[in-house]
């Protein structure tokens, strides 16, 4: 069958076209874990996602193709808690791991990835992702029957812990402890319903505020690891926009204030303890996991992330603040 027939028969069973129809379909760019298709239904375009399992990243990398369950979930989930956090699901078959989702428009939303990148940043935006983020998690926390319906701890390890975390390891022999005692920890840690790949190139900018995309690693887990993960991505932006490192840097204590702020289902300070832990670890698994951030080249920025990284896994700080002022320092 061509990608297209295999498109039209999916869509065919999702209920969305006739027999026989072949709406205008286009790859959508970006995604490395699915296939992803914009699609002009009669009644507007529309997203369809389907799970591969072989992630197209240079390193060899599996990953099992019902996570497309837990998205869909995922999806449903945080539609009844912040409608607007999310693109509105149309249709969806959880046992083919197959769902289409609306459409939103580019003129409309940006991804904030490339708001960043362009330059444009604003503490505001990140304050919001942190806000939106705590409400998820302050929603899902402490709730048996939500983490019943999220029985993805072992994919959770493959697809985040694994790649990262015990990469990194792999890669730091002397700091493999610490690294393997963060993935116990936080595998351990079931508070609330995680997203697990809170990154801006998932998040979607747009009038009524972010819109969080590609949920495939949710897991009933540690919410702190939503926390860091979106953290270290603002860390490492410095290294690639220098010009705006006062600002991402503002957009980080923004990020974490207003997340901290929504934390009510157990202390502030320890979520953030278990966050300033993770941080350093996802930050050197993006110079020395599996999936290394594309943008990091230079070999003096990449000694710049080991440097820190290995200082605090070496002697983990239990408040963020202190790595962004080490970060400061290095990047000084
Ligand atoms: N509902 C949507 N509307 C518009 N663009 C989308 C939508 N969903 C995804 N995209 C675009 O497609 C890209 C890949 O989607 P994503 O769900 O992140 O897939 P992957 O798991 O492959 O990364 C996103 O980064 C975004 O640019
Ligand atoms: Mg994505």
């Amino acid at each position: 069958m061509t990608v297209l027939a295999a498109l039209y028969s999916d869509l065919h069973h999702l209920g969305l076209i006739q027999k026989g129809v072949e709406p205008a379909a286009q790859p959508l760019a970006g995604g490395v874990s699915s296939d992803i298709w914009k699609v002009e239904l009669a009644a507007g375009p529309i997203v369809f996602k389907r799970a591969l399992a072989k992630l197209k990243v240079a390193q060899d990398w599996q990953a099992p193709v019902e996570r497309s369950r837990f998205e869909i979930r995922w999806l449903r989930t945080v539609a009844q808690i912040l409608p607007d956090a999310v693109p509105n699901l149309i249709a969806a078959d959880e046992e083919r791991g197959i769902f289409a989702v609306a459409y939103l428009d580019p003129l409309k939303y940006l991804l904030w990835k490339q708001q960043l990148l362009n330059g444009y940043v604003q503490p505001a935006t990140a304050a919001e992702v942190g806000r939106r983020l705590a409400i998820i998690h302050a929603a899902t926390a402490s709730n048996l029957a939500m983490s019943s319906l999220f029985p993805s701890d072992a994919i959770f390890h493959e697809i985040r812990l694994a790649p990262y975390l015990e990469a990194a390891a792999l890669c730091h022999p002397d700091l493999s402890d610490a690294l393997l005692q963060l993935v116990a920890i936080t595998a351990r840690t079931k508070r609330a319903l995680v997203h697990g790949d809170v990154s801006p190139k998932n998040i979607l900018i747009g009038s009524n505020g972010p819109v969080f995309l590609d949920a495939e690693c949710a897991w009933y887990g540690d919410p702190a690891f939503d926390l860091a993960f979106c953290l270290n991505h603002l860390l490492l932006k410095c290294l690639v926009c220098p010009a705006e490192k006062g600002l991402l840097l503002d957009s980080f204590f923004a990020l974490a204030g207003s997340y901290l702020h929504g934390v009510n289902w157990e202390l502030p300070a320890e979520l953030e303890a278990r966050a300033a832990h993770l941080l350093p670890g996802l930050m050197l698994a993006r110079v020395d996991g599996k999936s290394p951030v594309e943008y990091i080249t230079e070999s003096g920025a990449k000694h710049s992330v080991r440097r820190v990284a290995r200082q605090f896994l070496a002697a983990p700080a239990a408040m963020l603040g202190l790595i962004v002022e080490e970060w400061r320092r290095e990047l000084r």
